[in-house]
């Protein structure tokens, strides 16, 4: 027989994994609701019954309507006359739920997360076999979910944080960046270059270089900057920064939530070093991780946990000789790789943020 805390464990954990499947398929739920332009359409037609929203989003009728039911049984729709038939309930996206589900510009945008968590099980089969194998996984392993979840994730933060607060909170920085003559930035690892875009935005005079070694990112980047009004100052490029040999010097490198995902951090580090420019600086957001490693240990650092057995740790073990960080990359192992690129000094910059901590490279 067991004893009474060993079945008070066995039903704690029992019930917590019941309570996780639920909250798995509210992320199922939200994903479709994204992909199919499902909470688009009820934002933009209003209340409406599964006739309506699937003739508004071109889906399937059965399914429109299971889906609402769904939805509003989770409580993200609310439904306004539940004891109607099922053809004449009327769905409606509530307000607030608006912002979370539909506002691509907002800091709530959730949609992403469901996205992200798409893409992670995508490659469910390479990830057991590298499991197994040691082997990594690409960032194409993970489908457009993978790139476009990311860039979804982050573009509010850049487009409403980075040139506004993050920067000039960096007084030397923000200083360059405002003088003449017009300073250069190079923006490592930019995706889908809503970060390069932003820089460029915030301070009219510089240019910006973003380089990313995921070719489908690049691409996605020239369609985005196309006709935003910053294209004659912003270029992307197919590189490994691990490889790349810039000729041209930059006032500022930057390298947002990426130097964990890379097989050689140090020798991106390294290269950036013979990027810059007399006085240049180097800054790098990454995973605001715990000084050490503790368990049980907060939401974020589980959120990040999840994120590396299913992908990050996947991305940096490319390749002979990978670092293999996984996504709790902590201050310390940023540290020891700044170091062996030869940096002299790792500042914490003073930029507070949820997700991310900020650091300085100094030559
Ligand atoms: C998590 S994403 C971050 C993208 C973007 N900076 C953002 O914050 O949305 C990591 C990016 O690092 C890129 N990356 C990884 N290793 C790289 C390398 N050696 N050179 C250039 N880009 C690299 C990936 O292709 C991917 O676009």
């Amino acid at each position: 027989m067991p004893s009474v805390s060993v079945t008070a464990s066995r039903d704690a954990l029992a019930e917590r994994l019941f309570q996780a499947a639920i909250a798995t398929f509210d992320l199922y739920g939200v994903y479709l609701g994204d992909r199919l332009g499902l909470y688009r359409a009820l934002a933009t037609e209003g209340p409406s019954t599964a006739g309506e929203l699937a003739e508004a989003a071109r889906i399937n009728r059965r399914y429109a309507r299971e889906w609402l039911e769904q939805q509003a049984a989770s409580g993200i729709l609310a439904v306004e006359n539940a004891e109607a038939g099922p053809d004449d309930r009327r769905f409606v996206l509530p307000a607030g739920h608006d912002e979370v589900l539909v506002d691509e510009s907002s800091l709530s945008f959730g949609a992403p997360f469901a996205q992200f968590a798409m893409a992670c099980a995508r490659p469910i089969d390479e990830i057991v076999e590298a499991f197994r194998t040691g082997q990594g996984i690409t960032l194409e392993g993970y489908g457009d979910d993978g790139r476009l979840g990311q860039a979804r994730f982050t573009r509010p933060m850049f487009e409403k944080l980075l040139g506004s607060e993050w920067l000039p909170a960096l007084p030397q920085l923000h200083e360059r960046l405002m003088a003449d003559p017009p300073a250069r930035v190079a923006d490592v690892a930019c995706g889908c270059g809503w970060s390069s875009m932003s820089i460029a935005r915030a301070y009219p005079t510089i240019s910006v270089d973003g380089i990313d070694v995921d070719q489908a990112s690049i691409e996605e980047a020239r369609r985005n900057v196309a006709g935003s009004g910053v294209e004659d100052r912003v270029r992307f490029y197919h590189r490994d920064a691990a490889d790349a040999d810039f000729a041209e010097r930059f006032d500022l490198v930057t390298i947002f939530e990426a130097l964990h995902d890379m097989s050689r951090p140090v020798d991106v580090l390294r290269t950036i070093r013979r990027m810059l420019s007399d006085g240049g600086l180097v800054l790098i957001a990454d995973e605001r991780t715990e000084d050490s490693f503790t368990a049980p240990a907060s939401d974020l650092e589980r959120l990040y946990y999840g994120f590396s057995i299913m992908s990050c740790l996947a991305s940096g073990m490319v390749g002979p000789g990978a670092a293999g960080t996984g996504t709790v990359m902590r201050a310390e192992t940023l540290r020891r790789y700044a170091t062996d690129a030869g940096f002299v000094q790792v500042e914490i910059a003073p930029i507070e943020n949820e997700f991310w901590r900020f650091y300085l490279l100094v030559e």
